[in-house]
Formats: structure tokens, sequence, C-alpha cells
């Protein structure tokens, strides 16, 4: 089996990105009979990061974070997307197989738009380039956060109309894994996103963490009076954080009347710290070892390469063009 997964270089790392996504990545890399391919999707950047020394380091920025977060070399295959352009060929390929009307339904297209991210061909054409990152390494298991499963189920079909199209089976079918924290809030209750600016990034230190913790957005019910928890973006996030025993103490607090959000955030922020406190010490040795960081990109590339040109042969032959 084949699990695969990108992430954005396109800003700081967050807890959405973490809980929604990466965190499962790690932990899939102690199942056994899985092969993992994770990458930095840096030509996917391209659609909102038009600055290249702001990309540049952002892939690195990305790099050393999974690195810290607990990325094994030796368990994943680790690149760069854009070190194997094979994939831009089988976009091609399947974009000619693929209605308007598939990526005209795609809500993170609109999303986007909506934002004022300037919709350009390429922000359109986003999903057809994802479908082919999966693809192009026959991928079975695709471990994100809620807002890409309809990229994958687009890749479905886009699978099926090209194995239908040319009647060979050169696409395997993958399904999209979530995790259990597969919608996380930012602090004003929205989904946390780089582009809503309501997030808690990975690499904030304790100070720039109090602030934005304090910041999160809760009703105005008095200290004295029973809060619900269910309906709390602080208890939502210290969920991520907290043991089942955990929960039902600060649950029970909220219920009881007599505590203020102000007590449930340092609980959080406490969380926060100790959370990601050895991440930060290890993001802090990686800066310091680029050499190690590049060669273990420009390792996971050739891996990833040898198995991207095969797929490419194959779709190119059955299509005709080789
Ligand atoms: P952003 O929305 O901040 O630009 P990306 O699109 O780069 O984040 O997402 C990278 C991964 O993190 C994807 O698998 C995505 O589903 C996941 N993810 C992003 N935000 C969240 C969130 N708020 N909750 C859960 N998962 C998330
Ligand atoms: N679109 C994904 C995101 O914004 C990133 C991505 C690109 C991806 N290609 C992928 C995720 C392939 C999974 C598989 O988060």
């Amino acid at each position: 089996m084949r699990i695969l997964s990108g992430v954005q270089p396109s800003g700081k790392l967050h807890l959405g990105n973490y809980f929604g996504a990466i965190q499962q990545h790690i932990a899939l890399q102690d199942i056994p009979n899985a092969e993992r391919f994770y990458f930095i999707a840096d030509y996917h950047s391209l659609t909102t990061v038009q600055d290249a020394a702001k990309l540049r380091e952002f892939i690195r920025g990305v790099a050393i974070d999974y690195l810290a977060l607990g990325l094994d070399p030796a368990k994943s295959v680790f690149f760069r997307q854009s070190d194997v352009p094979e994939v831009q060929e089988i976009a091609w390929l399947l974009s000619t197989v693929t209605g308007m009307g598939l990526l005209e339904r795609a809500h993170s297209y609109k999303d986007k738009v909506a934002k004022g991210i300037k919709p350009s061909v390429g922000l359109f054409y986003y999903p057809v380039l994802m479908a082919a990152d999966i693809l192009i390494y026959n991928s079975n298991q695709v471990p994100v956060g809620q807002d890409q499963i309809q990229h994958i189920e687009m890749t479905q079909d886009m699978a099926t109309y090209f194995n239908q199209t040319y009647k060979k089976e050169v696409f395997v079918r993958p399904e999209g894994k979530l995790s259990s924290t597969p919608k996380v809030p930012g602090t004003d209750g929205e989904k946390m996103s780089k582009s809503y600016g309501n997030t808690i990034d990975l690499q904030m230190n304790e100070k720039e963490l109090k602030k934005v913790v304090m910041s999160v957005k809760t009703d105005s019910t008095p200290v004295e009076l029973p809060k619900n928890p269910d309906v709390d973006n602080v208890y939502a996030l210290y969920s991520l954080f907290a043991t089942d025993d955990e929960k039902a103490a600060l649950a029970e607090r909220y219920r009881a009347g007599g505590m203020g959000y102000g007590d449930a955030k340092k609980a959080l922020l406490e969380k926060v710290v100790a959370y990601f406190a050895p991440y930060r010490a290890r993001r802090e040795e990686l800066l310091a070892k680029p050499d190690y960081v590049d060669d273990v990109l420009r390792e996971g590339a050739a891996r990833a390469r040898a198995v991207a040109r095969q797929t490419l042969d194959e779709a190119k032959k059955a299509c005709g063009l080789a």
C-alpha cells in the first residue's frame, strides 16, 4: 500500500495543518506494509505566493517543520513537488479527459476566489495537478483535512475517465483519509487557514502564543454563569491536546459556572507551549543543518522520480504518445 500527501508552502504551518494532516502523516510512519510519500506542494503554491524569496523561505520552513515534527526519511520518501516535473505531463494528460463541469464544482476554487485570490487559469486547474500528484505515485491512501476531500473525489473521477477512455487500468483509484480532527477552528471560530489570518502557528514562541490564545473568540457569558463547552472555540482547541479525563474535567468546570474564559485560555496556552516544545528545539537544531535538509529532499526526489517516470511511461503508451 502506498500513502501519499502534500502540504503547500504558502505560509507558516498552523494547528489546522498539524492536527488535520501532518500528525496523521507522522503516525502513519509506524504502520507495516506501507510506503509513504510526503511532499512540499511548491507548484501549487505559485497560485498564491508570487515572490521568489518568500516562496524559497516557505519551502525551507515547511521542510524543516516536517522533519522537526517527526518525519523520518528512513520511513518516508520526502521531496519537493517541483523536483518531479513529470507530474506536469500527467496533469496535462488528465486535463484532456476531464470536463470543465467537474472543475467548476470545486468548492476550494470558489472559496479562494471569494477570499480575493486572483482567479488564474492555474488556480482553476489546481485540482488536476493535485490529481496528477496522487495518481503518478499509484497512491492508495491520501491523509488530508476535510477541505481536501472533494479534490480526492475529483481525482477518483479523473482516474476513471482516463482508464475508460484508453481502456487500460493505468491509474489506481485513491481513497482519502481523515484525521479525528479534520476541521480545526481558528481563533475566530472559522476554519483555521493561512488565508483567513486566524491561525495559531507552530513556530510561535511563548509570548506570541500567549497573545494569540488570549485573542480566541468566545461568547460573552459572565464568569459566574455556566458555559457550554461544546460550542466554545477555546474548548475545541484545548481538546486537540488533552486526554479524555482532562477534557471531561474542563467541561465540568465550564458547566458548573464560576470559571471565566480567561482560565480556559490559560489551560490551552499551557498545553500548546508544552506540546510543541520538543518540536521547537528540534527546529533550532535543523536550522543549523541546511545541508542535511537538502540531502533529504534530494534523495527523496530521486526515489519519487523513479516511480513517476514509470507511471508516466505507461500513461503515454496508453494514449499513443510513446
Ligand atoms: P491552508 O488552508 O492554511 O492554506 P493547506 O491548504 O496548505 O492549508 O492545507 C494543508 C493540509 O492541512 C491539508 O491536508 C488540509 O486539509 C489540512 N488543513 C488545513 N487547514 C485545516 C484545518 N483548519 N483543519 C484541519 N485540517 C486542515
Ligand atoms: N491541495 C493540498 C492543500 O492545499 C496540497 C496538495 C497538493 C495535496 N497535492 C496534493 C494533498 C496531493 C494531498 C495529495 O492542502
